[in-house]
């Protein structure tokens, strides 16, 4: 598959009194369009980090990121962001917020288009009867809604996703999976997610990628998921695939993340930020 989103060789490293934490190692990927990938590994391994390199929050130390052709070096309306709980101004309305962006973003287009875009997207994700209300008179899933309703209507070549649904009560969770799944289908965007929940990584992804645990974390095992879409959780829980690819997701977290993978083929350029050299933080 033609790749998207070029990942190449990426690390990151803080300097320390000690010589350079190094967070992530060497992570590649290849993401195709249209492609949904979760990411996921133990706390602090450096998903949010590696998350945060392709929004361009944050630079790499070194490698490389192209997003359709064009390297990543700052943030951009192109890659729509979202976290645990969206950031949301609390004097505007679920409307008004959701403008506020496409304003932003679509400065050259009529009003009224930009209205029926806002309009749209948070009827899509059940909001039409909620468009007036402040964030402080929505509940947490509500406001999250406008979140994935904010990030869609920008219309960004790519999702990024940062535990989403980390917040919320399960089946507050399953509806909003839902919602993202029909946004991602029916927009037909490229997504990667962080998530510590097997089951919405499996519900969700087209390949699931496994970081081995940090310092020096890395991409350790790629699961392909190929139950057919649209998905039917119901349906999903009834497949003994299910269980194995569950399995396989499982036994990564519980025995192997710690392992670092087989030697691979060595970035193209010279690493200057020396993290090669000896500090405690490197001992594996
Ligand atoms: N600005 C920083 N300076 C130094 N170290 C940092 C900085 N930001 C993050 N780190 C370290 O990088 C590591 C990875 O952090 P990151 O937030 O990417 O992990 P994560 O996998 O998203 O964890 P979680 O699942 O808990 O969200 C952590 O050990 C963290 O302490
Ligand atoms: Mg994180």
């Amino acid at each position: 598959m033609h790749s998207f989103l070029d990942i190449s060789f990426v690390s990151k490293s803080y300097p320390t009194a000690a010589g350079p934490a190094v967070i992530v190692r060497d992570f590649k990927l290849d993401v195709g369009k249209g492609e949904f990938i979760s990411l996921i590994g133990h706390s602090g391994c450096g998903k949010s980090t590696v998350l945060a390199m392709i929004a361009g929050l944050t630079n790499a130390t070194t490698g490389g990121i192209l997003l359709a052709g064009r390297e990543v070096t700052g943030p951009g309306p192109d890659r729509g962001v979202v976290f645990q709980s969206p950031c949301l101004l609390p004097w505007l309305t679920a409307f008004d917020n959701v403008m506020l962006g496409v304003d932003r973003v679509y400065p050259h287009v009529s009003k009224a288009e930009r209205r029926q875009v806002a309009d749209y997207y948070l009827n899509v994700v059940g909001l039409g009867d909620s468009l007036h209300r402040k964030p402080g008179e929505l509940s947490q899933g509500m406001r999250q809604r406008v979140g994935l309703a904010r990030a869609f209507a920008l219309s960004p070549k790519m999702l990024l996703l940062d535990e989403p649904f980390g917040m919320l009560d399960s089946l507050t969770r399953y509806e909003l999976q839902d919602v993202l799944l029909s946004l991602w289908q029916r927009d037909q965007k490229t997504a990667v997610m962080v998530t510590h929940d097997v089951d919405e990584a499996l519900f969700l992804s087209d390949r699931i990628v496994m970081m081995t645990d940090g310092p020096a974390a890395t991409v350790g095992e790629i699961l392909s998921v190929r139950f057919p879409r649209p998905r039917d959780r119901k349906q999903l829980l009834e497949d003994p695939e299910y269980y194995r690819l569950r399995e396989q997701l499982i036994g990564f977290l519980e025995e192997r993340s710690h392992r670092r993978p087989e030697s691979r083929s060595a970035p193209p350029a010279p690493r200057p930020d020396h993290s090669d050299t000896a500090h405690p933080l490197l001992v594996v």
